[in-house]
């Protein structure tokens, strides 16, 4: 679809950038936390990039100040963080750690005392270490409570002044990479349970939705999708079919469970077929369906072209690269289902994400035409390694390129009559890539540290951080800055 003229963006679009709680804050056993799933796991030999974890991370817990100032400085309208849970709960449940709460309660203060709209994830994939000793986590429907009363325990300490709200970050990650490619804690090759844990994440999801309503009426929540449209690999009928199966089964799968409190009907089929169907109690889906989200939050990043995949000898799991050594990744798939392939069209990263900015377009119309509900950006953003040049330079015009073709996507979906409420780049300062350590960087602000040491863990501010400052400033009419393939350059060699 051409347009003779764009849409500008609204006028309360809220401009953002974001983090999570294990990737930034450090301070891992201090102000009364309990050890969380991620404290736990990354100390477990072979499980991360040599062995880095978020002990000090970038140590926003203690320098959260200067983070927020240099927020303010870059114009920023919102910032998304995540609270970390075993912060609040030490054990999960209980006794609630003061500490803990007052902690994110000066970050709000400080935040919106800096004209920042704050954004809350409740739970980006830390779940505090003693209720997976318990009752295995997300395992048992015991969690729905706990998260519900760890929630609740936010929504009255804060929904007084933080509006916007995000459940559950990348439940068909955290629940894949935790159950079927034993990635995440807790590091099990299981589908069976992997779809046991994921329905119960979803009636938990929904239950603190309901909550929502109740505790914080006037604000907005939903979760944050990672969403990877998908793409057949031609014309083939046959790979037609295969991005089908991969739509229904990755995407539909999640969204139309938030959406409609339904799973998609030819997804359920092959979970019927292969016994992997979870464990259905009376009332689960009258919960599912009563708690529609205000909007789909959005996590985006690339798109996955597809082709078909023979039930017998057909590609299975994959190979992640977590080296940033480009093309040590290997194709997954599901026999029968569908397999990755390289689309001929895109270029990469040197983490092997292909780079595909008209797929955030095509992906935010499919949800709006599907779902006709708001979209809200919660992620997206380059992880490539940066250079600290003399002088503290450092010139990330691949992430400035990235960033812009992507707000100029996101400006061609507007046009489309999409619905955005917001973009919140990844991230604010270089944090802890989970398991690909701290040198695949996506910050606006470079942090002194790699994975040897911690260094001064100086902040830095990149081109990308001006870059962002003016776009922001102008509302996103200027995305200035020549684009390096328009340069000439490949900017990811
Ligand atoms: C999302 C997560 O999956 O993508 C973030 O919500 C994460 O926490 C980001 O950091 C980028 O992924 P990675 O593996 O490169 O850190």
């Amino acid at each position: 679809m051409e347009h003779k003229t764009k849409a500008t963006f609204p006028k309360d679009f809220l401009w953002g950038s974001a983090s999570a709680a294990y990737q930034v804050e450090g301070a891992w056993n201090e102000g009364g936390k309990g050890p969380s799933v991620w404290d736990i796991y990354t100390k477990i030999e072979g499980t991360t990039f040599k062995g880095t974890n978020g002990d000090v991370a970038v140590d926003h817990y203690h320098r959260y100040k200067e983070d927020v100032r240099l927020m303010a400085e870059q114009g920023l309208k919102t910032y998304r963080f995540s609270v970390a849970w075993s912060r609040i709960f030490p054990s999960g449940k209980g006794e609630v750690n003061e500490e803990g709460l007052r902690f994110y309660n000066n970050l709000i203060n400080e935040l919106l005392a800096n004209k920042i709209e704050p954004m809350i994830t409740l739970y980006h994939w830390d779940i505090p270490q003693a209720l997976m000793d318990e009752y295995g986590g997300w395992e048992s429907r015991q969690v729905i409570e706990d998260f519900d009363q760890y929630a609740i325990t936010l929504f009255k300490h804060y929904g007084d002044r933080v509006k916007y709200w995000i459940s559950l970050n990348e439940q068909n990650y955290f629940v894949s990479y935790g159950y079927e490619t034993a990635l995440h804690p807790p590091g099990v090759k299981d589908r069976k349970r992997m779809y046991e844990v994921n329905h119960i994440a979803n009636l938990a999801n929904a239950k603190v939705i309901q909550s929502f309503r109740q505790y914080v009426p006037e604000g907005k929540i939903g979760p944050s999708f990672a969403y990877k449209p998908y793409y057949p690999m031609d014309s083939n009928p046959e790979n037609i079919l295969a991005f089908e199966n991969s739509e229904d089964l990755n995407n539909y799968f999640w969204m139309d469970i938030y959406a409609w409190g339904r799973y998609p009907i030819t997804a359920w089929k092959y979970l019927e077929e292969n016994n992997l169907t979870p464990t259905i109690q009376e009332g689960d889906f009258e919960l599912l369906a009563s708690a529609k989200p205000d909007f789909m939050g959005v996590n985006y990043y690339r798109t996955t072209t597809v082709d078909k995949n023979p039930l017998e000898g057909g590609v299975d799991l994959g190979v992640k690269n977590t080296t940033g050594k480009k093309g040590s990744s290997k194709d997954s798939g599901i026999p029968g289902m569908y397999k990755s392939a390289k689309n001929p069209y895109l270029e990469a990263t040197n983490w092997d994400w292909e780079i595909d900015p008209q797929g955030l377009r095509i992906g935010l119309r499919r949800i709006a035409n599907r779902y006709n509900l708001p979209v809200l950006i919660t992620e997206n953003g380059l992880g490539e390694f940066d250079k600290l040049e003399e002088g503290d330079i450092v010139n990330d015009d691949h992430r400035i390129d990235y960033l812009k073709s992507h707000i100029e996507a996101i400006q061609d979906a507007l046009s489309d009559g999409v619905e955005v409420l917001g973009y919140c780049s990844w991230s604010f300062t270089d944090l802890l890539s989970w398991l690909n350590g701290y040198q695949k960087r996506y910050g606006f602000v470079y942090i002194d540290r790699d994975e040897e040491s911690e260094k001064d863990l100086r902040r830095i501010k990149k081109k990308s951080f001006y870059w962002y400052q003016n776009v922001i400033e102008t509302n996103g009419e200027s995305l200035q800055g020549q684009s390096l393939a328009q340069q000439g350059e490949n900017p990811y060699e």
